[in-house]
């Protein structure tokens, strides 16, 4: 597959995929959203990757929002659509059974805070500005922004950012949970890589279970709890179950398959 907005890469395992309109700051036009979805779906088939980092081109930006200049003269439908669009890519990105870090360094804006928060986790450059400024363009996030920020920082703080459009240095983010770390530039990918490390190590059809759990939590039509009995069972039948403990008992390093 080849892609016009958006550079993918595997090495070790990793998967990175980069937004790549650094001269538009990376805003996310139709396209490379259809895009983010088309490589999320090949990470996720692709048995070579076992985690994802997913980051914007240059140093000023992760992705500074949905591409304005692309639906300013749109109606009710055309709103919808969009919204609907960003909802099924974004939503592939939560539901990844891989995991997946956003590394955030620059603008994480709009549809790229929303995009940084569809990810497992977020690790930030120092530089790194989160924010949902659209209620300055009349508008409320799109892409998911008005329930996972809640979720991320707690309702009272999501509310006052997302009526004021006040930007969060990394610093802050982190201190309200948005961030998992924040580091300097040159450390970023690193870290992330860090932490993919370690998480492969670990049993690949557990980790995938956390990921289906934990976002159960969150979901409409499913409770979490019922949903945990249902795959904590399941984690009992496979192969990486046998292994993990038959490494522990005979004090050896558990050589997981992911089956
Ligand atoms: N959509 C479309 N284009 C965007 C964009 C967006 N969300 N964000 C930045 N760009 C474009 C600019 O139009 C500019 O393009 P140009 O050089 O062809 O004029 C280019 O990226 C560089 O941006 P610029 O505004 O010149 O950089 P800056 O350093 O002065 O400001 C920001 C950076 C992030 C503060 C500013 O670009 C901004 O406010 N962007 C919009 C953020 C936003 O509202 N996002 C939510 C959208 S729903």
């Amino acid at each position: 597959m080849s892609y016009t907005n958006i550079l993918y890469s595997v090495e070790n395992s990793i998967c990175t995929i980069t937004i790549n309109r650094p001269d538009k700051l990376n805003a996310l036009n139709k396209d490379t959203i259809a895009e983010v979805g088309v490589a999320f779906a090949a990470a996720q088939k692709d048995d070579q990757v076992r985690g994802i980092i997913l980051t914007g081109a240059g140093t000023k930006a992760f992705i500074a929002g949905a591409d304005i200049s692309e639906f300013s003269s749109f109606n009710l439908e055309q709103g919808m659509a969009l919204s609907k669009h960003g909802h099924d890519v974004f939503d592939s990105v939560e539901n990844c059974s891989k995991p997946v870090i956003a590394a955030v360094n620059g603008f994480a804006l709009g549809g790229g805070c929303e995009l940084a928060m569809a990810c497992h986790m977020r690790v930030a450059t120092e530089n790194a500005k989160f924010g949902q400024p659209e209620v300055k363009l009349g508008l409320i996030p799109g892409y998911g922004g008005t329930q996972r920020l809640p979720q991320l920082i707690g309702k009272a703080k999501a509310m006052e950012l997302l009526m004021t459009a006040d930007i969060l240095d990394a610093q802050e983010a982190h201190r309200l949970g948005l961030a998992n770390y924040v580091v300097p530039a040159d450390q970023l990918m690193e870290k992330c890589k860090e932490i993919l490390n370690k998480i492969m190590a670990q049993a690949p059809v557990a980790v995938a279970e956390i990921v289906r759990t934990v976002n159960a939590h969150y979901s409409k039509t499913e409770n979490g709890y019922e949903v945990e009995i249902a795959r904590f069972g399941a984690c009992f039948t496979t192969e990486d179950f046998k292994e993990g403990t038959d490494a522990f008992m005979n004090k050896r390093k558990a050589a997981f398959t992911g089956k």
